[in-house]
């Protein structure tokens, strides 16, 4: 197909927006063969009025990259670089539109993720946060905070993906019985770590702890709702280390003030960041940390190197075929 001659003028070197903090290590990948133009907390205004001088945006999950910027890139922008596994932050029809790659980091933080979601789960079993709250405000609740002891419980690890299948691993390892629901997984590698494969009904209802690891598609939207809270044990705690979207946070509310869910512990929300007054984010039963399942030292490097090799091996191919 015919391509539009390249819009970069004499420069020969194509652009890269780093939108998001990107490590030193990434960012020294792409200046091997770009211009690399670290501009962070753009408006989206500010994002559409830079990108028709982009050949590539790299983003993690606080950018969102719309039809708009695609539009406004008028026809410059040919590679989004997600620096993380989720690409529910970028509108992949109008990429596909615009001939635009999307291409992201899959394997890099999946350790991360799991550890938190696992220190997510002792923390909410163990009432650590509250407890240390409580204690900042001089407060020795000793009776008050009794927790719930992990061993022995049956863990529902939603979505045995790279994420969920390290935390099932690390769970089997403190002595809970896992079982898993994902439609795409195979079940021979689910028993290869002693898990069983089982219908998203049944993972929910047997479960005393659920933790999520889905991605954000249509149909995961709101997937934890009023319908599913209702299938689940009385008394039951869910980790959420994914994506706030696959829950409907007004019906979490209600589980959690009827009993049904008794603790919570939340790392991601429909909308980041959540606002203060968040009835999740303020509920006594909820334990939350900002968006931090990637956010390890090791993690951010290896994202950074991941993406940035993507991202310069697409703009190669880019390059290449508009040479
Ligand atoms: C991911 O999808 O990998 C994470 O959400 C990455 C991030 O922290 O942005």
């Amino acid at each position: 197909t015919a391509r539009e001659p390249s819009k970069r003028g004499q420069d020969t070197k194509p652009t890269v927006l780093v939108a998001e903090k990107l490590s030193e290590a990434g960012l020294e990948v792409l200046r091997t063969l770009a211009n690399v133009d670290c501009s962070y907390n753009l408006s989206p205004e500010e994002l559409c009025a830079k990108i028709s001088q982009c050949d590539a945006i790299i983003v993690r999950s606080g950018t969102k990259v719309t039809r708009q910027v695609f539009e406004s890139s008028r026809g410059r922008l040919k590679v989004v670089g997600r620096a993380g596994v989720g690409i529910d932050n970028v509108d992949l029809h109008a990429a596909t539109e615009h001939g635009c790659l999307v291409v992201n980091a899959p394997t890099a933080n999946t350790v991360a993720a799991a550890e938190h979601g696992i220190a997510l789960l002792s923390a909410m079993a163990r009432n650590v946060s509250q407890a240390s709250a409580a204690m900042k405000q001089g407060k020795w609740l000793r009776n008050k905070y009794v927790g719930v002891s992990l061993v022995g419980k049956t863990l529902a690890v939603m979505g045995f993906g790279k994420v969920g299948s390290e935390v099932a691993r690390r769970a089997k390892g403190l002595g809970m019985h896992v079982v898993a629901h994902d439609p795409y997984a195979a079940a021979d590698r689910a028993h290869a770590i002693g898990v069983d494969l089982v219908t998203f009904d049944e993972a929910i209802s047997v479960a005393d702890f659920i933790s999520l690891h889905m991605p954000l598609t249509p149909t995961t939207n709101k997937v934890f709702n009023d319908e599913s809270f209702g299938k689940m044990k009385k008394g039951v705690r869910i980790v959420n280390v994914a994506r706030g979207g696959v829950i409907d946070e007004e019906a979490l509310v209600r589980a959690l003030d009827n009993g049904v869910v008794a603790q919570a512990a939340l790392d991601v929300f429909t909308e980041e960041p959540p606002s203060k007054d968040n009835k999740l984010v303020q509920h006594e039963k909820v334990t939350v940390t900002p968006h931090l399942g990637a956010n390890t030292v090791e993690a951010q490097e290896g994202v950074a190197i991941e993406i940035a090799e993507a991202v310069a091996g697409a703009l190669k191919g880019e390059l290449s075929a508009t040479a």
